[in-house]
């Protein structure tokens, strides 16, 4: 196919910033002379052919919005080749010869899917509250949520320093932890536990320096837990047995939750959203021109945007690599 004709869609977890993306991917594709077809609720979306003709107002008043107004959706069916065979003759049927998806991981492997099986020009758009996205420093959403949590950090301190009480905090990341580490440094909490930690060795040592903490005078501690998807109301689990250590300590479990995902986005998701955006659209062009298909994405390196093979992207795990940093917090806890 050789058409100019895009097809954008939000897959997976909402983040706040894929408004801002989508508006600028949506007004400069128009501008470079493309049809821009919105598929809402992605995979779903293609396979029950929600398109959507996109023009210059449908994104107008978006930037500071969270979510997606083009919605997103998880669906696992997509696995499967028959699912992705309906969905490409749905988009053939629409004429779209390229495609954009803003979202996480997953659904950088349905895009990749699609570009092998089918020739497509594909590009993804890292977007998830979790940054977990090999290759790139940031994904959209990261810096909003990572706002978010910090407010409710300062929240919860104000009460646990009254009582004089340890809140475990419990923060969403799906098992990898970045968004724990990150707030727990810049929050000041006194420790966090990372889905890597053997909670044996850990417990002990958390319980002496609360206790060191207390007798110096310290009232209130904030401590970050990631969630967990492989244990059950981790964060329970885990008061249970600091108070199986030390029973003395008043302590309290808040799970943020789903609020993590919301939000106006900040200057920087809604910059890097832009960012991501003309370059994307910059990257189709090229294909276009070039007669020239790949599969590839986005990425912010050292401040630059550039963009990596969607394959590497998706066969390589991103690494934590900065769990000195919990020492680092501990130590700055006093
Ligand atoms: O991937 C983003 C994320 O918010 C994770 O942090 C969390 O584990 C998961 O999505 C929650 O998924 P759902 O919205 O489907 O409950």
């Amino acid at each position: 196919m050789n058409n100019k004709i895009l097809g954008v869609y939000t897959s997976g977890g909402d983040s706040p910033g894929m408004n801002a993306s989508l508006r600028a991917i949506v007004r400069l594709a128009i501008h470079n002379g493309w049809k821009v077809i919105g598929i809402e609720k992605a995979y779903k979306g293609m396979l029950e052919k929600n398109f959507k003709t996109l023009d210059l107002n449908f994104v107008a008043q978006i930037i500071q919005r969270g979510g997606t107004v083009l919605q997103s959706s998880r669906y696992p069916e997509f696995l499967k080749k028959e699912v992705r065979q309906k969905a490409y003759n749905n988009l053939k049927e629409q004429g779209i010869s390229a495609l954009i998806c803003i979202g996480g991981d997953g659904s950088f492997k349905g895009l990749s899917a699609l570009h092998k099986e089918f020739n497509i020009n594909a590009v993804g758009i890292p977007a998830t509250i979790d940054n977990d996205i090999y290759g790139t420093d940031l994904s959209l959403g990261f810096d909003t949520a990572s706002n978010v949590v910090l407010s409710a950090i300062d929240c919860i301190r104000d009460t646990a320093d009254s009582h004089g009480r340890v809140f475990l905090i419990e923060v969403m990341g799906h098992n990898f932890g970045f968004l724990a580490l990150h707030t727990a440094l810049s929050g000041g909490a006194e420790d966090v536990f990372l889905p890597q930690d053997n909670l044996k060795i850990k417990l002990p040592q958390v319980a002496a320096n609360i206790k060191k903490r207390q007798s110096r005078g310290k009232k209130g501690h904030i401590l970050i837990v990631a969630e967990d998807l492989n244990k059950q109301a981790y964060s329970y689990q885990i008061a249970k047995q600091l108070k199986t250590i030390a029973p003395d300590i008043d302590i309290k479990v808040s799970i943020l939750g789903h609020m993590q995902r919301g939000g106006s986005p900040t200057c920087l998701d809604r910059s890097l959203g832009a960012r991501f955006g003309i370059k994307s659209v910059e990257l189709l062009e090229e294909m276009f021109l070039l007669n020239n298909p790949k599969q590839l994405a986005v990425v912010l390196k050292q401040g630059k945007i550039s963009s990596l093979d969607l394959k590497d992207v998706i066969s390589r795990k991103k690494e934590l690599n900065e769990e000195e940093l919990s020492n680092y917090i501990r130590i700055l806890a006093g």
